[in-house]
């Protein structure tokens, strides 16, 4: 290991408290959920870009895509060391990640170029409905460390600046047909709900196997809750704009 990264995990172990949202346990978990899901989505949506760009219809979108890649690994970069920190802690992260990896396994395996480019492009408006939600929580401010607060603002800002690059990719490479794109958010939407729930039950299960569907339930309802973290009119606006047919993210809101 770099000693650079040694001292970087080193901080994240040292300065961050194990519940360092409110010290509540089962929100520092949802969005610590969050963080062990980002890199495995961003392999899965570089992937695709990667694959797309080769094309010549991709040329228009070449540099702005060679820089998106760059940003989406710095995220998987700092996530990464983020997440070390619950190895540490005694998580399997490997475990709890079964099933995004089978789900983005199969989509690489049996999905074509164009069909994995609608899927990628359905996860970022997802990573910006969910970006937009995380800056418009009045409960961010229960954020108990610093450093961590940095990395999630700088990783939701970056989802919304970047938000229309894969639908662009898309609609360039000639794919991006209503059908397409909208059965490939229902299909990540459906996927990503129960990736979220597995991966927060493993978390849940780690620090109260014996109190789980307790946790579980005052936890969901303190996420709900106005305010806090999830607005279901929010979210549910924002994905119903998908669907519109002359539909673009620049439509969407910005941070
Ligand atoms: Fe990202
Ligand atoms: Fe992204």
């Amino acid at each position: 290991m770099s000693d650079r990264r040694a001292s970087a995990d080193e901080a994240w172990q040292t300065e961050v408290p194990r519940y360092w949202c409110a010290d509540d346990a089962f929100e520092t978990r949802f969005l610590e959920a969050m963080s062990l899901i980002a890199p495995e989505v961003e392999r899965f949506v570089i992937g695709a870009v990667h694959d797309s760009l080769s094309r010549a219809a991709a040329e228009a979108s070449a540099v702005v895509c060679a820089a998106f890649i760059r940003e989406e690994g710095e995220h998987s970069r700092l996530h990464h060391g983020f997440n070390r920190r619950l190895a540490a802690q005694g998580v399997d992260a490997r475990a709890a990640l079964a099933p995004v990896r089978r789900a983005a396994d199969f989509a690489r395996r049996w999905l074509p170029r164009g069909g994995r480019l609608a899927a990628a492009a359905a996860c970022e408006h997802l990573s910006a409905l969910l970006s937009l939600s995380y800056l418009r929580a009045g409960r961010r401010s229960a954020i108990r460390s610093d450093r961590t607060a940095r990395l999630f603002q700088r990783h939701a800002r970056d989802e919304l600046n970047h938000r229309a690059v894969v639908f662009d990719l898309l609609r360039n490479t000639g794919g991006g047909g209503w059908a397409a794109r909208t059965s490939a958010l229902a299909a990540v939407s459906v996927v990503g709900v129960i990736c979220v729930l597995r991966v927060v039950d493993v978390l849940v299960r780690h620090d109260a196997p014996d109190r789980r569907l307790a946790t579980w339930w005052r936890g969901a309802r303190r996420l709900l809750a106005p305010g806090r973290w999830i607005s279901p009119p929010a979210l549910l606006g924002g994905w119903l704009m998908y669907l519109r047919p002359g539909f673009h993210p620049a439509q969407f809101p910005g941070a």
